[in-house]
């Protein structure tokens, strides 16, 4: 019987549980991108309370734009010397820490958005931001390729066990998967490996930078959710799910919607509050891990361990993101290793976003 305390390894590194911090913007580093003692000790918190490993907030590869204020940058190699700082402290925890990584474009909530220089499949304009991104050309498409290996690059060199491509929730990759922000005609439009040629050629560079045994995982939606627009599609994402995987991607974390899938239709569940509504995307996950060789994540309202325990055990998921849950109890894992029994205090009210930093109401 698998347990969710036990030793796994991802590649080439050894992860003491099965629990993930999921990706969390906390909008505690500098409008340049550089971190501080504030973003350090949230992830030093992390790190003792017990979870196996930690996905940064996502970091922005170009200095050209962003799409959140107090992100984490990646752009250039001024970042080594202080992620080491991060690492260094998160380690001390027997912990692991990999680095996300994004484009950000059109869907961008950065107030200085309107200055930024920001490309998309097509110039088709946001429906949430209203801002209408530059068609990118071939060769922009290969620089923005080059630019996911070189943060990778930068990531291991400041000692990340692994970076995560976030290629989900409507940022530029994610976008070029979706029909109705990419009206390409070229070979990144129309048929599905058309428009995830970009990802492949993401992948496939990030791996020629780091090597065949660093751990490269991705985040990637298997639906957009879309409502009244054209979205990426269940039957669609499969075939790239088996394509990344042909690819060598270690780790696969799959998510759904983007901002504009339309009312209520968003990676974050509200109100996840009974076991019936929890872990609210292991169906369709579980039929993901059940054709990939990679190993498969289940991200999204994981809050009761008999409910992970027994997915677990029954089907080929291995590991359990959890962002809000790890945002309001930083040492959740801890009290879950404890006592199994343990409620999780979260109540997936969606209001982590109300302050600067993003943080829980509960400690605020
Ligand atoms: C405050 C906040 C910031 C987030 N930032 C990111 C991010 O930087 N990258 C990402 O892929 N997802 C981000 N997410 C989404 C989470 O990683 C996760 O996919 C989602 O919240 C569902 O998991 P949960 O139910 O455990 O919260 C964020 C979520 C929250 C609440
Ligand atoms: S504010 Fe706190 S309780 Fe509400 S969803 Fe965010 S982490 Fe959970």
């Amino acid at each position: 019987m698998k347990n969710l305390f036990e030793k796994t390894a991802i590649n080439n590194i050894e992860v003491k549980n099965r629990f993930i911090r999921a990706a969390t913007w906390d909008e505690t580093a500098e409008e340049n991108g550089h971190i501080n003692e504030v973003t350090i000790k949230r992830y030093e918190d992390l790190a003792k309370g017990g979870v196996g490993l930690i996905l940064t907030g996502y970091a922005f590869i170009s200095k050209d734009e962003h799409p959140n204020p107090g992100m984490f940058g990646i752009y250039d190699d001024t970042f080594i010397e202080e992620y080491k700082i991060l690492v260094d402290r998160v380690h001390k925890y027997e912990t692991k820490i990999a680095m996300q990584i994004v484009y950000g474009g059109s869907q961008t909530e950065h107030p200085d958005a309107s200055k930024m220089n920001i490309y998309g499949p097509s110039a088709v304009k946001n429906l949430v931001s209203g801002i209408t991104p530059k068609e990118a050309t071939k060769d922009d498409i290969r620089v923005i390729v080059m630019k996911f290996g070189d943060a990778a690059a930068r990531a291991k060199k400041a000692g990340f066990d692994a970076v995560e491509i976030h290629a989900a929730h409507g940022y530029l990759l994610s976008q070029f998967l979706t029909p109705f922000y990419n009206r390409r005609t070229d070979e990144y439009g129309g048929g599905i490996h058309n428009r995830a040629r970009i990802i492949y050629e993401v992948i496939e560079e990030i791996r020629k930078r780091v090597g065949p045994s660093y751990p490269i995982m991705i985040k990637i939606n298997f639906d957009d959710l879309m409502k009244k627009n054209q979205g990426l599609t269940k039957e669609e994402s499969i075939e790239i799910f088996k394509r990344i995987d042909e690819l060598g991607i270690d780790m696969i974390e799959p998510s759904a919607a983007n901002l504009s899938s339309g009312e209520g239709a968003v990676p974050f569940l509200k109100g996840v509050n009974t076991v019936e509504k929890q872990s609210y995307f292991k169906e369709d996950v579980m039929n993901i891990a059940s054709i990939v060789k990679a190993k498969v994540i289940l991200m999204g309202g994981n809050k009761n361990i008999g409910l992970m325990e027994d997915i677990l055990n029954t089907t080929k998921i291995e590991y359990f993101s959890l962002s809000r849950t790890l945002l309001c109890e930083p040492d959740l894992i801890n009290k879950w290793k404890d006592n199994k029994e343990y409620t999780p205090k979260c109540i997936s009210c969606n209001r982590c976003w109300d302050a600067v930093p993003n943080s829980c109401i509960f400690n605020r």
